[in-house]
């Protein structure tokens, strides 16, 4: 809903997401517009009123008394339903917009979160869209609320045109600051948004990371790390209010310049005989009447800088498109899996794959055992495309991943990470993450393999324990349980386990092996091994170094003729 087209500028992109709104912010503004002119009426009527019934005496005050009441009551009305539209058109718009940034960040592949930081993304999706929502509602308002000073103007002219042009007679020089005041405005606020973005992310971090920070004792260097980026962002701030003490008040005092001349020029008139008491009170209420939508207008401006930094910030992120193309091919996976002189570098510019080639065949077990950095778990991340190859091809079933369609491919790989996360909600829901629809039957049963039904059972709510932020609230191993419990319900043909078993213990860890034997028989299975007894549960080991696959084999194979082999297991740790 954002125009994709870059060389637009940046409030013309937008405008499809105020657009889709329009009814209800055209509504909000007719009220508005409707309001005004029954404002507009009022110092009028308060002219005649005094010529008439104080001065000539020749009409009743009482009537004009009423008249002013009833325009002041429906004045306010009026304007109380229009500001409820805008404020209902404002929260649409937000909403829309935190829609368009959550789905567009849902999207983006690993190799995007790996450059950006949290703290960065939750402030343009929070005060980013705000200052962008801001000014595409209340904008037009403002705008709205500004043709008051037309409609004052005309007035003015039907009541004493020289005196309608010295009330005016400020205004050009304020459309004229206005700009310049925009051009001394716009990086301070650019700036302000960018350092509250890294307050934000050592927040995040702090918070994230409170039990590394406590048990490093480091609050105090944590601390000092935000009161130096808060006072960045003080800086910034009170940059901002110096430039803005310059250019407010004058901006919203030259009309008051108006104010001194009509009471000069319209006096002197007056004594001349050339304009009423009346007049003078009226063009009082009307010069007045110009100060608010002036200073909204300063108000505009300044919104408008506020949300065109923003919205450059939000752009940023929504014009970064996935590098990970569709592809077409639907189909139902066998599992033969091909490397084919794989190449793969990081987006930050590590060579982790430099070259790997190998076969599994459909329904083997294979295990990935290497050194720590060899790259074993990028073998994992790239054939269900987290990330793409640089070099060379992955193929299953004899075909590219690139040309399967992404979310077919990804849900016939199951994969077990290293660091499992979970999320907020029951256990149940976490294994069933994959397959919302799941029975608790094999959810139990799921959770059975992985060796996670016991505990599960002894804790107070069973499966229905809602696991807290993270799974804080459970023990690594059982974390890794759960995880390996959400892979195996949707019972895809390829599996991988990244050290899926590296946080339990070996007895543990044999039980689910036994387990897995009989889940795993019929399917490819890659395991990431640290351990000899995860390896026992494989058919065939690859060795991984450097980014290559130097060996391959059975276990016992490599064990007598691969000194490499022989090598790495020694720095494992002992198998039970
Ligand atoms: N997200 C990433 N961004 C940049 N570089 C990365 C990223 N993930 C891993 N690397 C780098 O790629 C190389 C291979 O890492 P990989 O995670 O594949 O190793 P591994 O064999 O799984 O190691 P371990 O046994 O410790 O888990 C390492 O040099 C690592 O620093
Ligand atoms: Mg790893």
């Amino acid at each position: 809903m954002i125009d994709p087209d870059v060389s637009k500028s940046w409030l013309r992109r937008a405008l499809p997401v105020v657009l889709a709104h329009r009814w209800l912010l055209l509504t909000s503004l007719a009220l508005s517009l409707i309001g005004l002119l029954v404002q507009v009426q009022i110092p009028d009527l308060v002219r005649i009123g005094i010529d008439d019934a104080l001065v000539a005496r020749t009409a009743s005050l009482a009537k004009y008394a009423w008249l002013v009441a009833g325009f002041a009551l429906a004045q306010g009305v009026i304007n109380y339903l229009a500001r409820r539209y805008l404020l209902k058109t404002a929260y649409e718009v937000e909403y829309d917009l935190r829609n368009i940034m959550y789905s567009h960040l849902v999207r983006m592949p690993f190799g995007f979160y790996d450059r950006v930081q949290t703290g960065e993304l939750m402030s343009r999706s929070s005060s980013d869209i705000r200052a962008v929502q801001m000014y595409l509602t209340f904008g037009p308002s403002i705008i709205v609320q500004c043709t008051i000073a037309g409609f004052a103007f005309a007035l003015m002219l039907s009541i004493n045109v020289p005196l309608a042009l010295v009330a005016m007679a400020a205004m050009p020089a304020v459309g004229i600051l206005g700009w310049y005041a925009r051009k001394a405005i716009f990086p301070v606020s650019w700036l302000i948004q960018s350092r509250l973005a890294r307050v934000a992310t050592v927040v995040d971090e702090s918070v994230n990371g409170v039990r590394i920070v406590k048990a490093f004792a480091a609050e105090q260097r944590q601390l000092e790390t935000l009161a130096h980026e808060a006072d960045r962002v003080r800086w910034a701030y009170s940059r901002e209010a110096w430039v803005r003490s310059w250019w407010s008040p004058t901006l919203e005092n030259l009309p008051r310049l108006g104010l001194a001349l009509v009471l000069l020029l319209g006096g002197l008139m007056a004594i001349d005989g050339r304009a009423s008491i009346g007049t003078i009170v009226a063009f009082n209420s009307y010069v007045l009447m110009l100060q608010p939508p002036f200073r909204l207008l300063g108000m505009l401006i300044m919104l408008g800088q506020r949300a065109k930094a923003s919205a450059q910030r939000i752009y940023e992120v929504l014009d970064t498109k996935s590098d990970i193309v569709d592809g077409a091919m639907t189909k139902k996976l066998n599992g033969d899996i091909e490397f084919d002189d794989v190449e793969f570098v990081y987006p930050l510019g590590t060579a982790a794959l430099k070259g790997a080639s190998f076969t599994v065949p459909r329904g083997q077990t294979v295990a990935l055992v290497g050194r720590t950095a060899s790259g074993k778990s990028t073998i994992a991340r790239l054939l269900p495309r987290f990330y793409d190859v640089t070099g060379g091809a992955i193929r299953v079933d004899g075909h590219d991943v690139r040309s399967y369609r992404l979310a077919g491919l990804r849900e016939q790989i199951g994969v077990v990470p290293d660091e499992p996360f979970l999320f907020s909600i029951s256990i149940r829901d976490n294994i069933a993450y994959g397959r919302p629809s799941a029975e608790l039957e094999d959810i139990r049963r799921a959770a059975e393999a992985a060796g996670a039904h016991e505990f599960i059972e002894g804790l107070p709510d069973g499966y229905d324990t809602v696991v807290g932020e993270r799974g804080y609230t459970l023990s690594g191993g059982q974390r890794q349980r759960l995880a390996i419990a959400r892979a195996l319900l949707v019972n895809p043909p390829i599996l991988i386990l990244d050290d899926a078993t590296s946080a339990v213990d070996v007895a543990v860890e044999q039980r689910i092996h036994d387990a897995l034997k009989t889940l795993l028989s019929g399917r490819t299975t890659l395991i990431v091994a640290h351990r000899l007894s995860t390896i026992a549960l494989a058919e065939r080991v690859l060795l991984v170094e450097d980014g290559r696959i130097v060996a391959d084999g059975t276990h016992e194979d490599l064990l007598t003729t691969e000194p490499r082999y022989a090598a790495v297991l020694a720095e494992m740790e002992p198998a039970s």
